[in-house]
């Protein structure tokens, strides 16, 4: 091939939300040092909660035993400072969905990191090519698209920006492997493909409801029973979280300039409530 892939070693999972601990849980599986780092403790504790609740079940289902269990845990350390990039061979950016935050936040990485290491981000939507250009490093920068939750879910997308190096891309397939992930790869197009074939098909089951076609939990049923999908797609969006969902209908709207995409007024008034699904205890379906 003429290329060698790299081995990580040393990796920063940058935000400690539902995304990044679930990327710092596989990546301290793989072997990996993790530094999950976030701006506030709570949310990195938060993080790190999560993640131990999920070990603790895996050893009680017998799938891990509780020396394994401490010794990922070993491998993952909190941080709230950006210092322990300087140290990093990888950085997997998983904050906010908003791209001047991804922009700024890698712009510090750069100056911090070494100038080999290589920057991904878990970015849903938002052009990895943009993205790349706020660091000196577009080559060694790409797309690590995980799924919620990211323990369970088999998928990595892998995006290449216009400028990724093939080396660049063959190490982040191999790591996805090793993390015991299958990765696709995608080239950087609005959505990509996860979000391009899946968004629309929840928004139109919004449209469903909003027109009075059918009922929540009617609409839910028939995809669950009809198609046989794990979660209807009204739960899924709730589960996803319906601010994400509406930015990512917006990004394929507006790059795609095409009205297939339209998001559902329901959706935006649902937003523009604060009822973002799961995480805000209402959505499609109210939480405890
Ligand atoms: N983290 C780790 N493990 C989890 C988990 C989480 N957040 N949620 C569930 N699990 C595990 C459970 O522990 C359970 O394993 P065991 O019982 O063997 O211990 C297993 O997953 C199944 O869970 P449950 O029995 O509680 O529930 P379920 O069978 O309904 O499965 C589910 C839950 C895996 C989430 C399933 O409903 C599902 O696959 N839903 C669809 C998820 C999906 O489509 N995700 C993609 C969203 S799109 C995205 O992420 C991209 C984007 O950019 C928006």
């Amino acid at each position: 091939m003429g290329w060698e892939t790299v081995e990580f070693r040393k990796v920063m999972v940058a935000g400690a939300g539902q995304m990044g601990s679930g990327i710092a849980q596989v990546a301290a599986q793989a072997g990996l040092e993790v530094w999950l780092r976030d701006v506030e403790e709570r949310f990195v504790e938060r993080g790190l909660a999560t993640i131990r609740k999920h070990l603790d079940r895996d050893v009680e289902k017998g799938r891990k035993t509780a020396e394994e269990r401490e010794a990922i845990l070993g491998r993952i350390h909190p941080t709230l400072d950006l210092g322990p990039a300087a140290g990093v061979d990888l950085v997997i950016e998983a904050i906010v969905e908003n791209r001047e935050a991804k922009r700024s936040l890698f712009a510090e990485l750069d100056r911090l990191a070494p100038p080999g290491a290589i920057f991904a981000s878990n970015t849903s939507s938002l052009p990895i090519t943009d993205l790349a250009t706020a660091t000196r490093r577009p080559d060694r920068f790409i797309g690590m698209h995980f799924m919620n939750p990211v323990p369970v879910m088999k998928l990595v997308e892998i995006i290449r920006g216009l400028d990724t190096s093939e080396e660049t891309y063959a190490a982040i397939r191999d790591l996805a492997g090793r993390m015991g992930k299958t990765p696709v790869e995608v080239h950087d197009f609005p959505g990509f493909v996860s979000n391009r074939v899946l968004l629309p098909m929840l928004n139109e089951a919004m449209f469903a409801v909003y027109e009075g076609i059918a009922s929540v939990e009617d609409v839910d049923t028939v995809m669950k029973l009809g198609m046989n999908h794990p979660m209807g797609p009204l739960e899924l969006a709730d589960f996803i979280g319906l601010d994400t969902c509406l930015y990512i209908l917006n990004v394929l709207y507006e790059g795609f300039k095409d009205p297939k995409y339209r998001p559902c007024p329901l959706l935006v008034q649902l937003v523009q409530a604060g009822h973002h699904g799961r995480k805000t205890g209402q959505g499609f379906y109210r939480y405890e």
